[in-house]
């Protein structure tokens, strides 16, 4: 199993929080009254179905694909005008014990829709991008990620900031059913639609990529890497690991215990003899040996 349960943790959290059907209901009202008059509600199920070629052709023109090396700098907020970004995140063999193909047919078909939703004047400018965890599991682990799921982001323009040092740039993360999930559960997600996103709680914990304890401190990458390692690690590594160490200890408090025979003969001027097949514990405690020794000749 690659990905570890902490990485599960947020989709737990926000599971957890699941909201109560009335309280889903009011969200819901809201977000209707949310889409403007100019956008009127989009009837999604009337949309033509494309054709999952034409589908894949499009996806792969306004999909911006994002890895470790450039979310920051693509999730930027940008000068002039607020940016909603639907990322997918999915996986392959490996990262979603390869069960992600519906999902990933699914969004495939909801890229035209979402491109062709009117957007309205003052609406944020709609980004679509897609994270492959299987080619970036350190991203994901970072993200804390299980998959296959959408992360939907608010980030806030410059212009509108301004002065605010941090400004929150709110998550959602919704995740999406291996079964069940059709183009239009994605195209209803963002605001020009039928702001979907807002059924799901706000995720702010420690693991959020810009605003969470981790990311301030500059240690979401790290945190990464090393909880991806420590996925990676094979166990016969970890075990011969663990008893190469536990050796070292054992030998050197060996060495410290009086009454060894073995002190003495390894002091200077020994010979390598008996010593010499030992390793680096034994040289690394040979000065204090010698000292021992040399203390007793006076
Ligand atoms: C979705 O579109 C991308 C981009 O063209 C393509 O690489 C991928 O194979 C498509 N996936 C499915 C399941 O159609
Ligand atoms: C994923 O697994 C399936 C069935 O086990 C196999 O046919 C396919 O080639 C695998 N794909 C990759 C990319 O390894
Ligand atoms: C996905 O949907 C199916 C059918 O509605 C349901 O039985 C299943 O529990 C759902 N899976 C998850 C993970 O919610």
């Amino acid at each position: 199993m690659r990905l570890t349960p902490l990485i599960l943790l947020p989709l737990l959290v926000a599971a957890d929080q699941a909201p109560l059907p009335d309280k889903a209901a009011g969200w819901f009202d809201k977000a209707k009254a949310y889409v403007s008059s100019a956008a009127p509600s989009i009837p999604i199920p009337e949309f033509p179905n494309p054709l999952d070629a034409g589908a894949s052709k499009v996806a792969a023109g306004v999909v911006e694909k994002i890895n470790v090396r450039n979310w920051q700098r693509k999730l930027a907020p940008k000068a002039d005008t607020d940016e909603e970004w639907i990322i997918l995140l999915t996986g392959g063999n490996k990262t979603c014990y390869g069960k992600c193909g519906p999902v990933n047919t699914a969004w495939n078909e909801s890229v035209p829709l979402l491109k062709a939703l009117p957007a309205p004047a003052g609406s944020p400018r709609l980004k679509l991008g897609l994270l492959d965890c299987e080619k970036d599991e350190v991203l994901c682990t970072a993200w804390a990620s299980g998959v296959p799921v959408i992360y939907h982001f608010l980030i806030p323009a410059v212009a509108s900031t301004a002065g605010t040092t941090a400004p929150p740039k709110p998550l959602h993360i919704i995740p999406l059913n291996i079964t069940t999930t059709e183009a239009s559960d994605i195209v209803s997600l963002p605001s020009t639609s039928k702001s979907r996103y807002l059924q799901f709680d706000e995720y702010t914990g420690i693991l959020h990529p810009f605003d969470g304890t981790l990311a301030k401190f500059g240690l979401l990458h790290p945190f990464g890497y090393f909880m991806w390692a420590l996925g990676s690690i094979p166990g016969w590594v970890m075990m011969l690991g663990i008893s190469f160490i536990s050796r070292q200890i054992m030998s050197r408090r060996m060495m410290r215990a009086p009454g060894i025979p073995e002190v003495p003969a390894a002091g200077p001027g020994a010979p390598h003899g008996q010593a010499a097949p030992r390793t680096a514990p034994a040289t690394g405690s040979q000065p204090k040996a010698g000292g021992g020794s040399a203390k007793k000749r006076k």
